[in-house]
Order: C-alpha cells, then structure tokens, then sequence
C-alpha cells in the first residue's frame, strides 16, 4: 500500500483507508492486511469522495485530527471511510430509515456520531457538535449550495466538499449551467478545484472548497 494522501493509500487501481476497526467492514467492501494493518478497498461506485480521488483529485483537505460534518450521511457508506481518515464525524442524516442503519455502523465505528436531523437547520443541532473543521456535503436536494452556506456560517471550517447532483436541482437545464450557477453561490468559500465523477456519477460534480469566513 502506498499512501497517496494522508490517510488514502492505493494499491494498483485500487484505493482505500486504514482500517479504525480492525475486522469490521460496513458495506461488503473487501479487505487486504499488510504488515499488522488492514485497508478496506474504497469502491468509486459507492461514493462519490472515491470517484474524485479517482478522477484525479489534487488538494487533499482533510487531516487526520479533523472534525468532521458529514450532512447527508445515509447508511454511512462514505462517512466510515472519512471517520477512518479523520477524528471524529457527526453524521447528520435526514431519513429516519438510512439512520437505523448509520447508528448500527456508529455502535462499532464509535468515531461517527449520527444526528437526526435536516442539514436545512443547523440551527437545530448545532448545541450536540463540536468544533467542525471540515464540512462534506452530498444531500443531493435542490438548495444544496444554500446548506452548505448555512452550515458554514454557524459551524466555520476550514475546508468544505460539496457533491452537486445536477438533476436533483433542474432535470432539464444543461448540467455544466447548473453547476456553474451552484458554485456562484459560494460566496464565502474559494474554490480549489473541481472534478467531474462520470464515469462513476452522471451529472455530477464534487468541488473541493476553502471557507474564507
Ligand atoms: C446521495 S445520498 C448520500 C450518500 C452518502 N454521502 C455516501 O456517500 O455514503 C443523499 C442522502 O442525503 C439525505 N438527505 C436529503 N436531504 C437531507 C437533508 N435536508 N438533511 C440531511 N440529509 C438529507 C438522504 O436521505 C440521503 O440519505
């Protein structure tokens, strides 16, 4: 395994992180040990953080002493690999179903902290967290820029990444508009760069983000 950024290691084709929880895997993702370590494979299918590594992503914003605010968390597929990368991950999640699923992950993966809640309303969940140095982003709804500002003002990281699902916001207007309109949203942050996930998402962007305050 070669580390490509901290806490990422690829091997071949392949990517993955270190293991918090050694034996445990959280959806079917394999395994592969190397000297006393284990790296659970990160599959680009599965989510979109993978598919931007993949697609070259360059700036790597997330460090292992990071809080992070994970809105949109659903059953905790990519939310377990960032609480391998970083400290700990408050795993806001809206939909009370994918919740019994993320609190199962949570009962072993005990660096994810699940929240019930809407990322519309932090305003709701903001006395159960921490300091947040970092905010990812995939709510796939049509006000997603209009989330992450409101995250952003009350929550003030460092860093952010938001995944933008063109159809979610306009199923009909070409997708490169949308996202250039989403991304005008962002007044408070800079962008770093963004990728485009196709092949792994159609009409999808994640843009890697620096909050200016
Ligand atoms: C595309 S899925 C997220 C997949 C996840 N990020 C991953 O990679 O493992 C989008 C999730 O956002 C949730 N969601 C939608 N609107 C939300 C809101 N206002 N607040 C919190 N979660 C929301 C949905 O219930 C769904 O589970």
């Amino acid at each position: 395994m070669n580390q490509i950024f901290d806490g990422v290691y690829r091997e071949g084709r392949n990517i993955a992180t270190k293991n918090k929880f050694k034996g445990n895997t959280v959806y079917g993702e394999k395994i592969i040990s190397e000297k006393g370590n284990e790296y659970r494979l990160w599959d680009p299918e599965r989510s979109k953080l993978a598919a931007a590594i993949q697609n070259g992503l360059r700036n790597w914003t997330i460090k292992k002493d990071y809080n992070v605010l994970y809105l949109g968390a659903s059953s905790g597929t990519t939310p377990s690999h960032v609480a391998d990368i970083s400290n700990l991950v408050f795993a806001v999640e809206i939909s009370k179903r994918m919740m019994r699923n993320l609190i199962q992950v949570s009962e072993i993966r005990t660096n994810i902290i699940p929240v019930l809640a809407s990322a519309l309303k932090p305003e709701t969940y903001m006395d159960r967290i921490l300091s947040v140095d970092f905010i990812y982003q995939d709510v796939a709804q049509p006000n997603q820029a209009e989330i992450l500002n409101k995250n952003a003002e009350i929550f003030k990281p460092k860093f952010a990444m938001l995944a933008i699902k063109a159809r979610s916001i306009d199923v009909l207007k070409n997708p490169s508009q949308i996202f250039k309109r989403e991304i005008a949203k962002l007044k408070n942050f800079e962008v770093l760069e963004i990728i485009k996930l196709y092949p792994y998402d159609k009409d999808h962007v994640l843009v890697n983000l620096r909050y200016k305050g």
